[in-house]
C-alpha cells in the first residue's frame, strides 16, 4: 500500500512538483493527501490544485504560540488521513507537539550539506563563505533546527565570484531528486535510525563504487 503523506510548504513548492510528478510516473510509492502552507500566496498550492491534491493554508499569525498552531496543522494532517510528513521549503520550526503526532515520520530538506549552514539561507552562506562543493541534505526532523539524522546528501561543485542563484538552481536541481528518492525510501520502510545514523535496508554499495573517486572541486588534475 501506498505510503499517505502531506507536504508542509512555504514557497514556490518546486520540491512539492518533482515528488508529485515523480507519483504520477509511478517511481514514487506515496498518496499525497495534503499540500499545507503557511502562506496564503504560495505558488506551490496552485501546483497542487493542478493535480486536484487537496490544499490548506494555515497562517502562523493567527495563533498566540508555535504549539497551538502545531496543533491545529496536526489536526488538519491527520483529518487528511497523513501518516507521513515532507518538509518541502517549509520555513517554520516545528514543536515537540508536530513531532509527537508522527514519530519518525517527519522529514526535511535542506540547501545545504548539514551540519554547515544551517538556518534560512543555506545556499547564500555556502557561497559567501567560499566554498568549493555545496549540497543539499534530507534528514529527519527532530527538535532543533536543521539537525535530525541525515538521510541522504549531494554534492555539487560551487565557483568563485558565481552569481549565487547559479548555485541556489544547481544545488535545487539535486534537491529534486533526493527528496523524492528518500520519502521512497521511508515509503517502502527501508530506513532505521540508530542515534545519529540512518541505516537504509538493501542500500546498494557496489553501485557508489562504480561512481569512481570522489566528488572533487575544482577538479583534479593528471597525475593527483
Ligand atoms: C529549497 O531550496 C528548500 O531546500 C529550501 O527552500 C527552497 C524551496 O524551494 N528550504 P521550493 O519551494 O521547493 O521550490
Amino acid at each position: 500500500m501506498s505510503l499517505a503523506i502531506a507536504v508542509l510548504i512555504s514557497g514556490s513548492g518546486s520540491n512539492l512538483q518533482s515528488l508529485i510528478e515523480k507519483t504520477e510516473d509511478e517511481i514514487l510509492d506515496v498518496d499525497i493527501k495534503m499540500v499545507l502552507s503557511n502562506k496564503a500566496d504560495a505558488y506551490g498550492l496552485k501546483r497542487a490544485q493542478a493535480y486536484g491534491i487537496p490544499t490548506a493554508t494555515l497562517s502562523h499569525k493567527d495563533f498566540d504560540s508555535r504549539e497551538e498552531f502545531d496543533t491545529e496543522m496536526v489536526r488538519i494532517l491527520k483529518d487528511a488521513g497523513a501518516e507521513a510528513v515532507i518538509m518541502a521549503g517549509f520555513m517554520r520550526i516545528i514543536t515537540p507537539v508536530f513531532l509527537n503526532a508522527f514519530p519518525g515520520k517527519i522529514i526535511n530538506i535542506h540547501p545545504a550539506i548539514l551540519p554547515s549552514f544551517p538556518g534560512v539561507d543555506g545556499q547564500g552562506d555556502a557561497s559567501k563563505y567560499g566554498v568549493q562543493l555545496a549540497g543539499c541534505t534530507v534528514h529527519f526532523v527532530d527538535e532543533k533546527m536543521d539537525h535530525g539524522a541525515v538521510i541522504i546528501q549531494a554534492a555539487v561543485p560551487a565557483y568563485p565570484g558565481e552569481d549565487e542563484d547559479d548555485l541556489r538552481k544547481r544545488i535545487l536541481k539535486q534537491e529534486h531528486r533526493i527528496l523524492p528518492q528518500a520519502v521512497q525510501w521511508l515509503a517502502k520502510d527501508r530506513l532505521s535510525v540508530e542515534g545519529r545514523f540512518v541505516k537504509l535496508a538493501e542500500a546498494d554499495v557496489e553501485m557508489a563504487k562504480t561512481y569512481g573517486v570522489s566528488l572533487v572541486n575544482p577538479p583534479l588534475e593528471k597525475g593527483f
